[in-house]
């Protein structure tokens, strides 16, 4: 089962008991949306671009129908969602990046290299190229590029090489038989915890769902949608996105436009009790910031 991550600690910053109007840029399943209307928001947008996400936030959270407008939008269309229904300000914002435990658990979904599906890896499968088409078109340049700059990939190089070696000798669709290239190519050392197709996997992932790209902009553009005394607030779940949320929020406040406050010199990190409970959480970091009440 989906359990969402650093629940107490997401509360504690957004404040919900204020009431309020509060958006939910990644609802998933429902667990953090349903926290906050459990805890006094009075209303949530949710965002998510996957249907399938939607259709099981929108029974997961049957009880509060009438306070929840589910949205399948890219969280990136933010302003345009808000200015469609005529909302200027909201009181709370809420992004829990990346993908969620049931994407990655979801036969066919093609996210995890723990079961052969086809190579799809789309979070939204109305839009895009899937991986599989992603690795057929691409060059063997930007291949080498994608999963050294995403995957944090040493062995990039190789990699790339194996999967365009791969290519000649017919396509590669399944995740079975991108987790063998990926394998094959990569040196073993010694014993390692993970597996070594795990940082390729990532790459691709991130790559096909354009996870990085435009972040920045969202958050600039959340933080201006902050009413005074609005809380935001953003958990990672990898390196690459914490550096970004870190360095975009600290710009927004040195800006000085949008009035905000990080609230999290650090970020706060799950507790062990959680992580002994979901050890998906163990990657994850929370920032938090909040716009100036009105002067
Ligand atoms: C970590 S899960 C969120 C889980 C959720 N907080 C819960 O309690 O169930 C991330 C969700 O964000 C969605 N997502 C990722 N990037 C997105 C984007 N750019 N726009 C909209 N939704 C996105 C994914 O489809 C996934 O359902």
């Amino acid at each position: 089962m989906h359990e969402p991550v650093m629940v107490a600690e997401a509360l504690e910053h957004l404040a919900p008991a204020r009431g309020g109007l509060f958006v939910d840029c990644t609802v998933g399943y429902g667990g953090h949306t349903h926290a906050l209307l459990d805890a006094g928001a009075t209303r949530v947008i949710g965002f998510d671009r996957d249907q399938d996400a939607l259709a099981h936030a929108g029974r997961t959270l049957a009880e509060h129908e009438s306070r929840v407008d589910l949205v399948h939008s890219d969280y990136r269309r933010l302003n345009e969602v808000l200015d469609a229904r005529g909302v200027t300000a909201v009181d709370g914002l809420l992004a829990d990046l990346g993908v969620s435990s049931m994407q990655l658990d979801e036969p066919g979904r093609g996210f995890s290299f723990r079961r052969d599906d086809p190579l799809d890896m789309r979070m939204d499968r109305t839009s895009g190229p899937t991986a599989a088409e992603a690795i057929r078109d691409a060059d063997e340049r930007t291949l080498a590029d994608v999963i050294y700059e995403f995957g944090e990939e040493r062995h990039s190089r190789r990699v790339a090489r194996a999967l365009v070696d791969a290519r000649t000798r017919g396509a590669v669709e399944t995740t079975g038989q991108l987790a063998d290239i990926v394998r094959r190519a990569i040196p073993r050392k010694g014993y390692s915890r993970i597996d070594p197709a795990t940082r390729t996997f990532q790459a691709l992932r991130i790559w096909v769902n354009r996870e990085l790209e435009g972040l920045d902009a969202f958050l600039h553009g959340a933080a201006s949608r902050l009413a005074p005394g609005g809380r935001m607030v953003v958990i990672t779940f990898h390196s690459l996105e914490d550096r970004i949320v870190k360095h975009t929020l600290r710009a927004i406040q040195s800006e000085g436009t949008s009035g905000l406050t990080v609230r999290t010199k650090r970020p706060m990190v799950p507790t062990e009790a959680e992580v002994d409970r979901n050890p998906r959480a163990r990657s994850a970091k929370l920032r938090a910031a909040e716009r100036h009440t009105a002067e």
